[in-house]
């Protein structure tokens, strides 16, 4: 039977975020140290079996409708395809979505579409090089820009960019890159900094909040808000057309997870690479589930470990609040 994921401030998770490795390919200083972390090893990580079994459990008894695979970078897992064919394979589906870099995307898309992924959203904060490059400490755009073209022409749509924008690194080209996202017909999501940086060094008062991403976009675009309901999405959409002739490009979102936070429609529970429950970016806590996979519990027993996690989520990431800690993992840790 079905038992929602509830906590007591009356929330219910339907989204599940599954981190498939702490790895990654850059290092964006937003996210991981130049140095990297200890990252962990195969054995740690949960198997292309587990993950299913577990998305499975999720989906049977506690009422999860979505999975997105998330990292580090999901696409550094050489058995992702197979993960997605099984979880696409339940016979109850998820909606299966994949948060990513887009290295190496180009050469993956059509077997990672074939196996059942129905949308991408991917991870670019520049599409100038020497930008990309300080932001990621990589020289890799354009093997990001080979993924997304590789996307598209596997027909994965929609396609969403995130951009975390950085006060002095990339924020001055934000106009340029909603235009470069519009033309492409990629829907740009533009992203308040969080506290999840490995260095420590997020500051409240220099972030870019969504009051400056209006300000900066209003001399070239006009910005109207969508129709539609939000319907719990962390991301609030606009309509944006070019202010001097009117004409209509398309939509961005923007993401105001500080400064416009969207916890009390919270709809999420996510697991970390190691099969540990995280009920919140910020939690304090983690609830193990690998334990119990690895030592023969059966379904329920792991869906009783999961809700009981999930019940002692927090109301929100408490931010405001002067006892507010920055977790100890970054978020190429937590997985984003
Ligand atoms: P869609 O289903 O396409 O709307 O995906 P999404 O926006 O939920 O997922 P994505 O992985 O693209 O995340 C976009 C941004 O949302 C991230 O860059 C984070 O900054 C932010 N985000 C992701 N998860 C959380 C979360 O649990 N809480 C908060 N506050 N922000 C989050
Ligand atoms: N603040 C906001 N967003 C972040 N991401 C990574 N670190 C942070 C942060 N500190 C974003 C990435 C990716 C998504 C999963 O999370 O840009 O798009
Ligand atoms: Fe949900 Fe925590 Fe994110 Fe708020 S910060 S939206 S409670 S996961």
């Amino acid at each position: 039977a079905t038992t929602a994921l509830a906590d007591r401030f009356g929330r219910a998770a339907t989204d599940l975020r599954l981190s498939l490795t702490d790895f990654c390919n850059l290092r964006c200083t937003y996210c991981m140290p130049a140095s990297g972390l200890t990252f962990l090893n195969k054995e740690q990580m949960l198997s292309v079996d587990e993950v299913v079994r577990l998305v499975r459990i999720g989906v049977e008894r506690l009422g999860i409708e979505q999975v997105r695979f998330t990292g580090g970078e999901p696409l550094t897992r050489p058995d992702l395809e197979e993960i997605i064919a099984g979880v696409a394979s339940l016979p109850q589906r998820p909606d299966i979505s994949l948060t990513t870099n887009a290295i190496g995307l180009d050469h993956r898309a059509a077997r990672l579409r074939d196996a059942g992924l129905d949308r991408i959203n991917v991870s670019l904060d520049s599409v100038v090089s020497e930008t990309f490059e300080r932001l990621s400490r990589r020289p890799l755009l354009h093997r990001v820009l080979a993924g997304i073209d590789g996307a598209r022409e596997a027909g994965l749509d929609p396609i969403k960019v995130n951009a975390v924008l950085l006060p002095g690194v990339n924020d001055h080209e934000l106009p340029d890159l909603l235009d470069w996202c519009l033309t492409r017909d990629l829907q740009l999501r533009v992203i308040e900094q969080m506290p999840l940086d490995a260095d420590h060094i997020w500051d409240r008062s220099s972030m870019i909040s969504a009051a400056d991403v209006h300000e900066m976009l209003a001399p070239r675009y006009s910005l109207a808000p969508v129709a539609e309901a939000r319907d719990g999405a962390p991301a609030e959409l606009f309509e944006v057309a070019d202010r001097a002739t009117g004409h209509h490009r398309g939509r961005v979102g923007i993401i105001a997870s500080v400064t416009r936070p969207f916890c009390a429609d919270c709809r999420r529970t996510r697991l970390t690479a190691e099969g540990r429950v995280r009920t919140c970016l910020f939690s304090r806590e983690e609830t193990d589930l690998r334990g119990a996979l690895r030592s023969g519990a059966d379904d329920e027993a792991i869906a009783e470990i999961w809700r009981a996690a999930q019940w002692g989520k927090k109301a929100g990431h408490g931010m405001d609040r002067d006892d507010f800690v920055q977790p100890e993992r970054p978020m190429s840790a937590i997985g984003g």
